[in-house]
């Protein structure tokens, strides 16, 4: 059996904790190092997992790391991602890949002329219940897709999340922040986007933290400067138009998180910042019904509490990406969270923001093509 590359992690905070754990599951990566711009979080993370805890150069200069994932806040993914190709790493990072179209295009660029590879999250789209509906898709069950909806739509982060500021403030936003779980999705199943248009609001000025009981922040306000809905409307390079919510200024709703419309039938896609969930497809006799359950290995419950009331179990793969990377750079084969889908997707998300500012329809400067499918004998592949 080939080694597995190196893994570095730069960023210990909240999600790191399940790139770590994951990691494990998938047999062309294995986590060496982690560091981040506080040393008591690398060194309570290093020993949790038994890795070295480093600076952040010490570990861009390790010899036995080839791979550094960029767990940092979105404000940071540019330029850490930046200083992980001119130390001579290809990058993983988490999402948004960068805050502009613009910045995602010098790392690609600096990528090529240094034949590293830069890929990012989110790779939930490689879960069993996206891939079963691509592969029906791509089978024809529901003919060309025309038109559907996307929706992803709640109260908002001040809800839950001890440090909530940040959402709020331009580079934050539910486009930047949860858009990419939908867009990636939408362009893996039905292609590149052509053009966007939308229209913005923000529901409150100021938003007051009630998250966690013990939370020391609860009641403190916090000041609203960006977006917080946007509605917009998608022209994808195959034709189809489609309708894309996604807002922190809605308490309650019914609608499905993404149901695609085909020339002979419709689907109703599970929730894209999941990894599993039931596909649902009407044909011509316009009842819905779920696809049978296929032996995909990232539709499998592996997370959550058991034995917990409140805590459910479900599908969390996070690394599938990672892991896919590895064994593509072996291959010499494009990996399916690379640049140039994720790219596009920033194109996207920032084209919505613009439109939304402008007023005008805006015509993305990026295509790319579908990511290549992974079936349940390619997911295995990636498996210990
Ligand atoms: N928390 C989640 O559930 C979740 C889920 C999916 C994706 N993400 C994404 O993962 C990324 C990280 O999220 P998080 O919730 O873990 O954030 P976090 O704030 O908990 O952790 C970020 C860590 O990065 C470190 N850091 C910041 N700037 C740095 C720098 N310049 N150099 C080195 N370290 C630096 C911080 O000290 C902190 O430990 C974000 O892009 C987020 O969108 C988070």
């Amino acid at each position: 059996m080939s080694k597995a590359m190196g893994v570095g992690i730069i960023g210990c905070g909240n999600i790191s904790w399940a790139y770590l754990k994951l990691a494990n599951l998938f047999k062309d990566i294995q986590v060496k190092a982690v560091a981040d711009i506080n040393m008591d979080a690398a060194k309570a993370r290093a020993a949790e997992f038994g890795v070295r805890a480093l600076s952040v150069r010490e570990l861009l200069r390790s010899p036995d790391i080839d791979i550094v994932v960029n767990l940092t806040v979105p404000a940071t993914h540019f330029a850490i991602s930046k200083q992980i190709l001119e130390a001579g790493k290809h990058v993983y990072s988490e999402k948004p890949l960068t805050l502009s179209y613009k910045d995602a295009l010098a790392l690609q660029k600096l990528a090529a002329k240094k034949k590293l590879r830069v890929c990012a999250a989110p790779d939930t789209f490689l879960g069993s219940s996206h891939q079963q509906a691509r592969k029906s898709i791509d089978d024809g069950d529901i003919g060309k897709i025309v038109s559907g909806t996307c929706h992803f739509m709640g109260p908002g982060m001040e809800m839950w999340h001890p440090n909530p500021d940040f959402f709020f403030k331009p580079g934050g936003g539910p486009v930047l922040d949860m858009g990419p779980y939908y867009i990636t999705n939408l362009v893996n199943l039905v292609g590149p986007v052509k053009r966007v248009s939308a229209l913005l609001g923000t529901g409150r000025k100021e938003r007051i933290i009630n998250s966690q009981p013990k939370n020391p922040r609860n009641g403190e306000k916090i000041k609203v400067t960006t977006p917080t809905t946007y509605h917009a409307l998608l022209e994808f390079v195959n034709g189809a138009c489609i309708t894309v919510s996604l807002s922190w200024d809605v308490w309650a709703h019914k609608h499905q998180n993404m149901e695609l419309y085909g020339q002979s039938g419709a689907m109703f896609v599970p929730d894209p910042n999941f990894f599993g969930g039931d596909v649902m497809v009407a044909g011509s006799d316009q009842t819905p019904r779920a696809l049978k359950p296929w032996d995909h290995p990232f539709g499998k419950n592996n997370w959550g509490q058991a034995n917990s009331q409140t805590d459910v179990l479900w599908a969390n793969y996070r690394c599938a990406g990672l892991a896919d990377m590895a064994a593509s750079i072996r291959k010499k084969k494009v990996p399916r969270c690379d640049i140039s889908l994720v790219a596009h997707v920033v194109d996207v998300m920032t084209a919505m923001l613009e439109s939304g500012k402008s007023k005008k329809v805006v015509t993305l400067k990026s295509t790319c093509k579908r990511p290549a499918p992974l079936g349940p004998d390619d997911a295995r592949a990636l498996m210990k």
